[in-house]
């Protein structure tokens, strides 16, 4: 199951994932872009869901929906998220709260959702996208920061209360990925320098045919050269 398919990293996960042979699972908030990437992907429309990750009912829902056309979920990739940077000057507690909402208290959502499938299999491989923000921090980056470091943190405790079942955790710090991400940040950045997206997500296509016996907790992928101006 791929939550955040209609985003820049999330569609071509999508793609990549379908082309190898998966059953996937898609979803995204806009149904206008989920149905253009099942189409792409060559995913049937019985299988793209539209998802309020911010919302636990709505997550509740697809996840049955899911689990109604297939009995296990093998691997749950979050590729949603949102970036508010702003200075302090600048931050509003609705942005933070929202920054957290989605990043934070979605993925937890999401997680509790589908861990207990996983938890019948006793296995099963989780992987979310903290990106290098959620390792160290950055002028601005108070909200987004707050809700990449606590995603790490929920997921690694996760990790040990799971370390009986082979369940798999795994966090991509990812570099700046060029995508529709930084449409509305004002920082002046060089998305020509940024990770392609299509690289991105073959970083997790990588992640995701990983032998079970063991685990990628980590992965940390950054751009070649320098992105800030
Ligand atoms: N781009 C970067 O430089 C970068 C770097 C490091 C880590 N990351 C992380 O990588 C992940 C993917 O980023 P991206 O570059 O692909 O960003 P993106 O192109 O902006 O895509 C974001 C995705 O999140 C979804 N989303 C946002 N709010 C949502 C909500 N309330 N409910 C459900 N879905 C929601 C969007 O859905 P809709 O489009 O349908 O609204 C979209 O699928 C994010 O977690 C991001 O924080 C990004």
């Amino acid at each position: 199951m791929l939550a955040g398919a209609t985003g820049g990293v999330g569609s071509q996960v999508a793609k990549q994932l379908s082309s190898s042979g998966a059953i996937v699972y898609i979803t995204g908030r806009d149904s206008k872009k989920l149905e253009e990437v099942a189409l792409q992907a060559g995913i049937p429309a019985n299988r793209a869901f539209q998802m309020d990750i911010s919302n636990e009912e709505s997550v509740n829902q697809v996840v049955s929906q899911v689990l109604a056309q297939t009995p296990f979920i093998h691997t749950l990739i979050n590729a949603t998220g949102i970036g508010i940077i702003k200075t302090m000057d600048t931050l509003d507690s609705a942005s933070f709260e929202k920054v957290l909402q989605v990043n934070l208290i979605g993925a937890f959502y999401l997680v509790k959702a589908v861990l207990p499938n996983m938890k019948e299999q006793k296995k099963g491989l989780i992987i979310n996208i903290p990106g290098v923000l959620g390792k160290v921090p950055m002028s601005g980056a108070a909200a987004y920061s707050a809700s990449k470091y606590g995603l790490v943190g929920m997921m690694q405790s996760i990790r040990e209360e799971l370390k009986r079942t082979e369940i798999r955790i795994t966090n991509i710090f990812l570099g700046g990925i060029d995508s529709a991400f930084w449409d509305n940040i004002d920082l002046r950045v060089q998305r020509d320098k940024m990770i392609i997206a299509e690289e991105a997500a073959k970083a997790i296509w990588f992640l995701c045919q990983q032998p079970s016996s063991g685990v990628v907790s980590e992965m940390v992928l950054q751009p070649f050269n320098h992105q800030a101006i």
